[in-house]
């Protein structure tokens, strides 16, 4: 089959190279020339386990190539749409314009078609609603329909999740229809390897299909900010938010994944993703239904704040202070930095006159685009030398798997705030270190020592 995927971002050229894996001739096409040429010349734009590799196979194989042009792309049977949907400049809501845009540019070249079946297919995140309003602007060309099929990949595992998912949702306009039979057939053949390996597929009206993707996102975002919520009660009480989470997770009902306590989540996804779901639900005159998601997200920014001040309770004053911190990227296996808590972390303490140095194994070159003024070290050992107070904010596995001891030589002084919860307190207090670990241990009054707590937890879930 010939397969288009427009958008060529972090979705859409994940997508395009997978489906090129499945064995389909795909086209990418995006409007930036320079990640166009960059990607047909097999170099991934992006850090991402699995992907170059999967991108220059099919480019060798000569099923994957790349375009901004969309007479090139006319002649496609599938066209994915993988378009951003950023947070809107003007508030909370999703930002559709290049969807928008993307459609009216395919509808002005299908006709070269000739009214032969041709099915546009949505993966982007968006508001109930969207899939059917995108439709409308296809109905004047024979032949072309729209489907609406979100995708769940996480970074890190995004080569994984395209080809193995746990789910395929596919989004039509009338379920149940000779013409949505027809459709699904066709994404079927689309997925044949897929279904044929039993990934469950489940078939839904539009509006449906697009709740999911958000419902999913918020739920996640909610565990994460309720076992936040409850590492505040830890910190004020002495209690220890790592056995919390252990023990109220060994309840099959509430499980033990997403439960990972420390400054919170970040990316691309669930911080824009849930402010979006709560404009989306205020225009639809049901705000009152998601209004617990604004505390979501309230909890997830008091998290940031609290490393700060956590910071300034070992330390006191922090203008003019050494302080290094571990990790840029909003998460492990990652070299994206869009709404990173741990670089929010690092911009309040520049703010308040701290010598920050950060290092990061993929993400110092993201950070300083984003943060001017950062000062980045890539070695990790280098970038140590002389700290007054280290942060670990990002848990890559290099630094949970650090030596306290040997660290202990290189700082000026033994001082650790854990934000993510990685490192056994009990271990580095042992060698010499005052750490702090968000979430247990020491109550707000009593902001020098750790209250003694069992040991980490190393079988707490924790991407690889
Ligand atoms: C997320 C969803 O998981 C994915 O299904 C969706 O398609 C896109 O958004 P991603 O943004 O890649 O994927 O990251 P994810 O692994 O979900 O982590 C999101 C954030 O939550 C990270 O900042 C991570 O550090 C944080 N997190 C995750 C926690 O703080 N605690 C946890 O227990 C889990």
């Amino acid at each position: 089959m010939i397969v288009s995927v427009i958008g060529v971002g972090y979705l859409g050229a994940v997508h395009a190279a997978a489906m090129a894996e499945l064995g389909h001739d795909v086209i990418g096409l995006d409007v930036d020339s320079g990640r166009v040429a960059a990607m047909q010349a097999g170099r991934a734009p992006f850090h991402e386990p699995g992907f170059e590799e999967i991108l220059r196979r099919g480019l060798a194989a000569g099923r994957l190539r790349f375009t901004t042009d969309y007479a090139e792309i006319a002649h496609a049977d599938v066209h994915f749409l993988g378009l951003g949907t950023p947070q809107r400049a003007d508030g909370f809501g999703a930002d559709l314009r290049y969807l928008e845009a993307a459609v009216a540019s395919l509808a002005a070249v299908l006709p070269a078609r000739g009214g032969a079946p041709t099915l546009v297919v949505g993966k982007s995140t968006v508001p109930a609603g969207t899939a059917r309003r995108l439709r409308a602007q296809l109905t004047a060309v024979p032949g072309a329909d729209l489907m609406w099929n979100p995708e769940f990949l996480r970074e890190g595992f995004a080569v994984q999740d395209t080809l193995a998912p746990d789910r395929l949702v596919y989004g039509v306009a009338a379920p149940d229809t000779p013409a949505a039979d027809a459709q699904v057939a066709l994404l079927d053949a689309v997925y044949a390897q897929l279904i044929a390996a039993e990934v469950p597929r489940l078939v839904m009206g539009f509006e449906t299909a697009e709740l999911v993707k958000v419902s999913a996102n918020a739920f996640l975002a909610t565990k994460i900010s309720f076992i936040n919520a409850i590492a505040e009660l830890c910190e004020a009480t002495g209690g220890d938010v790592t056995d919390v989470a252990r023990a109220i997770g060994m309840d099959d009902r509430i499980g033990g994944k997403f439960l990972r306590a420390g400054i919170g989540f970040g990316g691309g996804c669930l911080p824009k993703d849930i402010r979006a779901f709560i404009a989306s639900a205020e225009d639809l005159g049901v705000g009152e239904a998601l209004g617990f998601l604004r505390e979501v997200d309230a909890v997830n920014q008091r998290r940031r704040v609290r490393v700060v001040e956590i910071a300034r309770e070992l330390l006191g004053d922090l203008a003019g202070r050494r302080i290094t911190v571990l990790g840029a990227a909003f998460k492990p296996d990652s070299d994206d930095v869009r709404d990173s808590p741990a670089l929010e972390v690092v911009s309040r303490l520049m703010s308040a006159g701290a010598h920050v140095t950060v290092t990061d194994p993929e993400a110092l070159d993201n950070a300083a685009k984003r943060v001017p003024g950062l000062v980045g070290e890539p070695h990790t050992e280098q970038a140590l030398a002389g700290a007054e107070l280290v942060l670990l904010l990002t848990e890559w596995r290099e630094y949970r798997g650090l030596d306290p001891v040997r660290v202990r030589n290189l700082v000026a002084a033994p001082r650790m705030i854990d934000g993510r919860n990685v490192l056994d307190p009990g271990v580095w207090r042992d060698a010499g270190w005052e750490i702090r670990s968000l979430g247990r241990g020491a109550g707000p009054a009593n902001g020098t020592s750790v209250v003694d707590g069992p040991a980490a937890r190393p079988d707490l879930p924790i991407p690889a």
